[in-house]
């Protein structure tokens, strides 16, 4: 069942590159995207005057990058949200919105609760799911399938991508139905997007490199992970796999946030993992690395090829190939789930089935 894998996490990490592609392929045509299976028409399309993400967990990270990739693409305002929190904040929505619940199980509590109030309250809703049949398939006004097939380790991995290159197709289509990129842009985006699965299955074939590093950070027990704009949105997601399946505290800050008050728990030997895909954003970052250098941090940085001076400031680095600054999540997010693997590993943990942990929280 593990297809000679050792755990089910590594077995569907690896099955990333098949996952993105097939979910990438069920809207991404030859060189247009096309989104009538899901059930939404360019006029419903042009309509939207508001997007309103709603999940939780790694879904609730897929929904911060997609923010960032929407509002630069599509030019919508995009607003993120907890499920736990939106059900309970009374929120104020736009008739014209549209509110995105991501979800894998499609049975998650809390953003099935969403779900339901958004609809209660007359406004558009889609799903983003994974399970075939699932309560927010079924309840949602139209449904974007991930097709990452099932998956059986607590910890997403597989799921998260294709959720994440769902958002991308709904931003690259949204911008083109709102006329707000030149078909060139179009064209190029769709190009770039169908490089994805390879790309991801060039960083897995480095998976030793982030095997070693990780052998020496079994005994790390505070880790930050740091950066700007999209690569905060890396971070999150990097923590809590550092979390959920290695047992270390670690925190996701961006990066300029440090010095209001967290960067007090920096000292000798504590790894900050900085990363850094987004080129207008890589010096503001690595001063905030050079600050956490000088009070004895030990540095990771996670940046794309040929950003080689990163290694006059960091301890060890790992590349990711080039892609538009836009989809970098999909490639940064892969060394350190493989991270978070194996520091799980080395210290003889449970990695398919952590401590406290439901493969799907149907409880509030
Ligand atoms: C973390 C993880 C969880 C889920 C969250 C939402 O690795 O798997 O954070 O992302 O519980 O689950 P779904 O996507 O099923 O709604």
């Amino acid at each position: 069942e593990k297809a000679g894998y050792e755990h089910f996490m590594m077995k569907e990490i690896h099955e990333q590159p098949k996952v993105v592609g097939d979910t990438i392929n069920s809207v991404v045509k030859e060189n247009f995207i096309d989104l009538t299976d899901i059930g939404l028409s360019e006029e419903d399309i042009k309509k939207i005057s508001q997007m309103y993400i709603v999940a939780c967990g790694s879904a609730y990270h897929v929904g911060i990058a997609a923010q960032y990739v929407i509002e630069d693409l599509a030019k919508i305002p995009v607003r993120v949200e907890l499920g736990s929190e939106f059900r309970y904040r009374k929120p104020l929505l736009d008739k014209n919105g549209l509110v995105v619940v991501i979800s894998q199980s499609g049975e998650t509590a809390d953003s099935l609760a969403a779900l339901r109030e958004a609809k209660e309250k007359g406004v558009r809703t889609l799903g983003i799911v994974n399970v075939v049949g699932s309560s927010i398939a079924r309840e949602a006004d139209s449904v974007f399938y991930t097709l990452a097939g099932p998956e059986i380790a607590v910890a997403t991995t597989k799921a998260y991508s294709t959720q994440l290159v769902a958002t991308y197709a709904l931003a690259i289509q949204f911008a083109k139905v709102r006329e707000e990129i030149s078909e060139e842009r179009y064209v190029e985006l769709i190009r770039e997007i169908k490089t994805l699965p390879e790309k991801i299955e060039k960083i897995l074939k480095d998976k030793e490199r982030i095997q070693w590093f990780a052998s020496k950070q079994v005994n790390a027990h505070d880790v930050f992970f740091v950066g700007r704009g999209i690569d905060y949105a890396i971070c999150m997601e990097g923590s809590l796999k550092m979390k959920e399946i290695s047992y270390i505290h670690s925190e996701a800050y961006a990066a300029g946030e440090l010095k209001h008050g967290t960067i007090s728990l920096i000292e000798d030997d504590i790894l900050v993992v900085g990363v850094l895909t987004q080129s207008e954003l890589y010096e503001k970052t690595i001063s905030n690395m050079l600050e956490c250098k000088s009070r004895g941090a030990y540095l990771m940085g996670l940046t794309t090829f040929g950003r080689y001076d990163i290694e006059d400031t960091v301890d060890f680095t790992v590349y990711i190939p080039k892609t538009d600054p836009l989809f970098a999540t999909s490639l940064a997010v892969i060394p350190l789930q493989l991270l978070g693997y194996y520091i799980s590993v080395a210290k003889g943990l449970d990695v398919d089935k952590p401590r406290n942990l439901a493969k799907s929280v149907t409880v509030e």
